[in-house]
């Protein structure tokens, strides 16, 4: 049987540089976002080079229905899933007072709702296996509250802090979890949420969407739980505990801004 790895927000950023090293490694791949050309053009450069099978099957993960309609779609073609990538994701930027209801929304079920539920929706064929693996792509925000990207900040935690317990209730089902947490990375993320004249993106500490994917996917493949990619995003994300909460609040909301 052809076991897939199922990667969301594959038409660009993180996630087509996930895709690419996932065809090199020679993993069938299922692809899918908003995207169908561009998804479809990444298929057929990805099939010529590596000779993989890869299925393309859009969906917009901001709707509540679409993580089941997917789901059912990957099932009526009969594909297993082995490995789920959660990678799709966006961010609302500015004061939560002034943002649309419907993009605070939008985001909430894609950066969340969506992830867990595609994961809940995969499981049980992973447990009949017993063998399989979810990477979930959450993010250095996960560490910290972030005034101006507040709603962003936490959804992120979420993911970090369900792909935790998560893996502990997978272990004795031989399903692994890893949580891929990037600091700033250059992706279409930051023209997105209309952000790329703060200081965070403006910084050193930004890193190529290629070097994240390896180091995720290294990790990945070494069932590591949670990875940060770069020494400074690791150090300032696992040390941020040590410093008064009100000066995170306040030297975060100064990056964001
Ligand atoms: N870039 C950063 O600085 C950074 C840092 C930490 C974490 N991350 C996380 O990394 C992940 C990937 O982001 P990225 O930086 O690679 O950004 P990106 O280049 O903008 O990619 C986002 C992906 O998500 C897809 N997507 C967006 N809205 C969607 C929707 N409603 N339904 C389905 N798919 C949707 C996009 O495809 P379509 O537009 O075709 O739908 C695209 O493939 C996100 O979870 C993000 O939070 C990014």
């Amino acid at each position: 049987m052809t076991l897939y790895t199922l990667i969301t927000g594959a038409s660009s950023g993180i996630g087509l540089e996930l895709a690419k090293i996932f065809a090199e490694n020679g993993h069938p791949l299922i692809l899918t976002a908003r995207s169908t050309d561009r998804l479809e053009a990444i298929a057929k450069e990805l099939r010529s080079r590596f000779d993989i099978e890869i299925h393309v099957i859009p969906a917009d993960l901001s709707q509540p229905q679409a993580p089941k309609k997917l789901y059912d779609t990957i099932k009526r073609k009969k594909l297993a899933v082995e490995n789920l990538v959660n990678n799709a994701g966006i961010a609302t930027h500015g004061p939560f007072i002034d943002t649309p209801w419907e993009q605070e929304r939008g985001m909430l079920q894609l950066n969340i709702v969506s992830l867990i539920e595609l994961t809940h929706l995969f499981l049980p064929q992973m447990k009949e296996r017993r063998s399989g693996s979810i990477l979930n792509v959450a993010s250095t925000a996960g560490f910290q509250p972030g005034p101006y990207m507040t709603n962003y900040y936490a959804s992120k935690s979420h993911v970090l802090f369900f792909s935790e317990g998560l893996a502990v209730e997978l272990k004795p089902h031989r399903i692994s979890v890893t949580v891929l947490c990037p600091g700033p990375t250059e992706t279409p993320f930051f023209d997105a949420a209309g952000m790329r004249d703060t200081q965070l993106v403006n910084s050193p500490l930004v890193m190529s969407a290629e070097k994240v994917a390896r180091i995720g996917y290294d990790a990945w493949l070494r069932k590591k739980l949670i990875v940060i990619p770069g020494f400074v995003n690791w150090f300032m994300a696992t040390t941020v505990g040590l410093m008064p909460r009100f000066a995170v609040r306040a030297l975060v909301g100064y990056l964001n801004r």
